[in-house]
């Protein structure tokens, strides 16, 4: 079994060393692993809670896609896209919505230390707060259930939202009564130390104190770390490593043999000007390559956003489906086929008809499942290395019939076959009474689709 790994990044700002040591270069390290996988996107819609200037949002998302491609990220392998490319998290965040405690929002640290603000101002406690703010754990929630993810790669100010996104998902599931989300695990790596920027707090853009990761080329980078605050000791004197911001950064990047290198310098009296030299040049032997990668991205949005539109066709055939299930679930059928690519197909004069939703296994291969009309999951295919295998697949279930359709009980499920192989099954029910029901449903769903042909 894959692990399901997720995580957003928001796209306001220029990505910058703190980033890439603490976020970017272990999602990477991570999506590469076999037993791994790995969902990634832009956070947009939440960057909207921070930003209101549509040329930086446009641009940040530009900067943060390359920046992860340029790190290395196999969008094959991974899938990579923008939140706002898929229009069932905002649907899913309002079912969340629907279930969530105003209390449990009322408690969640970014909110609190607005309204604390604005106290301590003597301003009304809302002053300048928008519905956006206060509803992002919930947007979040949405970002991680829509496709059960396991883990969730965070940094430390953003555990909260994870919890509140498990306490969400709990609260849906006992309310309908299903185990429809799978509850989220937060992830912080514990070797990475969060970088301290320019004036020795924590690397943040909202501190002003960072260091770009690519923008403004190598020369912009060398100036930066040339700014980094340190202490007035004079070349010769001894240097204390453990409180020097230099020596974190430096160690982020560096193994044990050159950190202790370094610390020996340090510890040796080296001028800060020259031990900023050193700490450059080190940075640059990872950063270089990547930086070129980053700048042939750059100048080419159009493969950019193509990269992200097949990533957001992989989200949506496993998302769609999910809130195709839960429309059910919640009472909100709907006729209108929200699978990602809806066919061009005409609809049965009633408007409402089966439909298969395509999607990635974790292992990448390649399954279907077939809904009714009323949105109900009737089959899941078995799974096929070649889409187009699963494709003759389906065509040959459209064209087949309830009278041709074999059917077999397997104890509480049912499993459809063709040529005498099983090829396709339905979710496991209760008792047989509903297996029996949905037999019903299947064999008039198989006429319908029959009757299109
Ligand atoms: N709020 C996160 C941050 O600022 C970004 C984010 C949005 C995210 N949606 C997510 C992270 C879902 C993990 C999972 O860092």
């Amino acid at each position: 079994m894959k692990t399901r790994v997720l995580t957003g990044i928001t796209t306001t700002g220029t990505p910058h060393l703190g980033n890439y040591v603490g976020a970017i270069r272990p999602a990477v390290a991570a999506s590469r692993r076999d037993d791994v996988d790995a969902f990634y996107f832009m956070a947009d819609y939440h960057a909207l809670i921070k930003s209101d200037d549509p040329a930086r949002i446009e641009r940040s998302r530009l900067e943060i896609a390359a920046t992860w491609l340029a790190a290395g990220l196999d969008p094959q392998k991974v899938t990579f896209y923008r939140q706002s490319d898929i229009p069932e998290i905002p649907e899913l965040t309002w079912f969340l919505t629907c279930v969530t405690a105003k209390g449990l929002l009322n408690r969640a640290h970014a909110y609190k230390a607005a309204v604390d603000k604005n106290t301590e101002a003597g301003e009304d406690a809302d002053a300048g707060v928008t519905a956006g703010l206060y509803m992002y754990p919930v947007l979040m929630a949405a970002d991680i259930l829509a496709f059960n993810a396991n883990k969730v790669p965070v940094g430390r100010d953003q555990i909260q939202h994870i919890e509140m996104a498990r306490d969400i998902a709990q609260r849906f599931n006992h309310i309908y009564g299903r185990d429809f989300f799978v509850l989220p695990e937060v992830v912080i790596e514990e070797q990475v130390a969060t970088l301290p920027g320019l004036d020795g707090r924590k690397m943040s853009k909202s501190y002003d104190n960072t260091i770009p990761l690519f923008a403004g080329g190598q020369k912009h980078l060398r100036e930066t770390i040339m700014r980094i605050v340190t202490d007035s000791r004079l070349p010769g004197e001894a240097k204390d490593p453990d409180s020097s911001s230099l020596f974190t950064i430096f160690r982020a990047f560096a193994s044990e043999a050159e950190s202790a290198a370094f610390r020996q310098a340090l510890v040796d009296g080296i001028g800060w000007g020259e031990a900023k030299q050193v700490l450059f040049e080190r940075i640059e032997v990872d950063v270089a390559p990547m930086r070129e990668s980053y700048d042939a991205l750059i100048a080419r949005p159009g493969v950019i956003e193509e990269i992200l539109h097949e990533g957001a066709k992989k989200a949506r055939a496993i998302a769609a489906p999910k809130i195709a299930e839960l429309r059910d679930a919640i009472g909100l059928r709907s006729g209108v086929s929200i699978a990602p690519q809806a066919t061009a197909k005409a609809a049965p004069k009633s408007g409402k008809s089966p439909r298969f939703a395509s999607f990635r296994d974790g292992d990448g291969s390649f399954r279907f499942r077939l809904f009714s009309a009323d949105g109900e999951e009737l089959l899941l295919s078995r799974s096929f290395a070649d889409p187009k295998a699963a494709g003759v697949l389906q065509k040959r279930i459209k064209e087949l019939g309830a009278a041709a359709a074999v059917v077999q009980s397997q104890s509480s499920a049912l499993v459809l076959e063709l040529d005498g192989e099983p090829v396709a099954s339905t979710p496991v029910f209760d008792d047989e009474q509903a297996r029996d029901a949905a037999l019903t449903r299947l064999r008039g769903a198989l006429d319908q689709l029959a009757a299109q042909e």
